[in-house]
């Protein structure tokens, strides 16, 4: 475990990169894992090949696995996504604008999901790299040439129809792209929406008839891109939006409202009420203003657009610092009442893991209260994922899921009770060390199989 202190935070104690692939199938479990359990916990992570990465987003994707079939662990398993910064760890130092432009040039690190029946590793400057059940490297995809451009690791798949609703931007015109892909997995709508510069769009939002844009004030910066610099500062000049589109819709039909100025990577979930559109954020009062490590602490707030007055209100929910909002899958664009958030999304829990306490902290936007499960000291939680009970109707009756990395050096797969918070896990699977990283999904089985 590398612990040089000359290393920048992202590279030292529990953000330091593995150096192999493993595949582990005789894995220690405590408790009893949920016979119902049949598919893969899945999470994408920056681990860059050469040890160094200039920024903590700028690492090379590896995926962490582990398989869960009839109450066993089956397999873990870690695996690069096998881009050309991994063929070819040179390219990394000597060629980093080129991955502007050559959209198979993708670290692939930020995030992995399932669907029509494959598995993709995203990044949202480039294509999707597509993986197999076992997570070896197929190859990107640009969806039979159909997808001109980079597209966002914050897909949205739809529970009612199983489409795949995203969007892709650039620094280069068109800065935003709408993109609209079948449950059967083929695109079907590519479509340039005109924002006002080159803004840096990391998520975006759904509901039944709806995507929602977020069009924020962090943009391109061509000379830092040029100096192989993360290309994107803060704008005290770039007006903050929120762009309302149907589904189906066009450039000409979205409909923008300004909201304050702020940043928000990542959403909880939105979804229509009448008039209005509702969204759960994890907003920071600004991102990157005074230099590429200047991350504000998120917390929830609630959007309000009245789409007839044609304002947005904004109310703080909560001002405990949490980031990885997610909701069940089965609401996405739907009314929830339920919201998962990890806690410690402040600076000195990123700074010192080991001496913050963690916690997975539950909304219940119904009554307004909050729950939580804590971890412990020294043990932080990676963005929680809901795994819906067989036969569940409340919509927390299931589990939670991610990995924790645990003082000890290792880290443990754990399964808790959604609808309880108990902080007594229903199962953990031990598991060598697996560092920290960005985005986790559950895919079934009858996904990826
Ligand atoms: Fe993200």
């Amino acid at each position: 475990m590398t612990t040089t202190e000359d290393l920048p935070m992202f590279l030292r104690g529990n953000w330091a990169p593995l150096t192999e692939e493993r595949t582990l199938t005789e894995l220690r479990v405590t408790g009893t894992i949920p016979a119902e359990l049949d598919g893969r916990y899945l999470r994408n992570g920056a681990n860059p090949v050469t040890g160094y990465a200039d920024h903590p987003f700028l690492g090379d994707g590896m995926i962490h696995g582990i398989r869960l079939r009839d109450g066993r662990a089956e397999w873990y398993r870690n695996r690069y996504v096998k881009t050309p910064f991994v063929a070819n760890p040179d390219l990394a130092v000597i060629d980093m604008t080129s991955g502007l432009t050559d959209m198979a040039a993708s670290k692939a690190n930020t995030n992995i999901i399932g669907h029509a029946g494959r598995l993709l590793a995203l990044e949202e400057g480039h294509n999707p790299y597509v993986l197999d059940g076992l997570l070896e490297t197929v190859g990107p995809t640009d969806y039979a040439g159909k997808l001109h451009g980079s597209y966002t690791a914050h897909p949205k798949v739809c529970p009612v129809t199983g489409e795949l609703l995203g969007f892709g931007y650039s620094m280069l015109e068109p800065y935003l792209r709408y993109i609209r892909v079948s449950a059967t997995g083929e695109l079907v709508q590519e479509e340039s929406i005109t924002v006002g510069g080159p803004t840096m769009m990391h998520d975006f939002n759904i509901t039944r008839n709806h995507v929602i844009f977020m069009d924020l004030p962090a943009v391109f910066d061509i000379e830092m891109a040029m100096r192989g610099e993360l290309p994107i500062r803060w704008s005290d000049s770039y007006p903050a939006r929120l762009g309302v589109m149907p589904r189906n819709g066009i450039n000409a039909d979205v409909v923008w409202y300004d909201i304050d100025p702020c940043y928000v990577f990542h959403p909880m979930n939105a979804y229509e009420v009448g008039n209005e559109i509702v969204l759960d954020v994890a907003r920071l009062d600004h991102i990157w203003r005074d230099g590429p490590m200047d991350f504000p602490s998120p917390a929830l707030y609630r959007w309000t657009v009245d789409t007839v007055a044609g304002t947005v209100r904004e109310e703080q929910v909560d001002d405990t610092p949490a980031e990885f909002p997610r909701v069940a899958d089965s609401v996405a664009g739907l009314e929830h009442r339920y919201g998962y958030m990890m806690a410690n999304a402040t600076e000195s829990a990123f700074e010192d893991p080991l001496s913050a306490a963690g916690a997975i902290l539950k909304y219940d936007r119904a009554t307004g209260g909050r729950s939580q499960i804590d971890v412990g000291m020294g043990r932080l939680p990676g963005e929680t994922v809901f795994v819906p009970a067989v036969g569940a109707t409340a919509e927390d009756d299931g589990y939670l899921t991610y990995v924790y990395d645990a003082t000890t050096d290792t880290s443990d797969f754990a399964i808790f009770d959604a609808s309880t918070m108990s902080s007594e896990p229903i199962a953990t699977v031990q598991l060598p060390r697996i560092p920290f990283g960005f985005h986790g999904n559950w895919v079934p089985a009858s996904v990826a199989d």
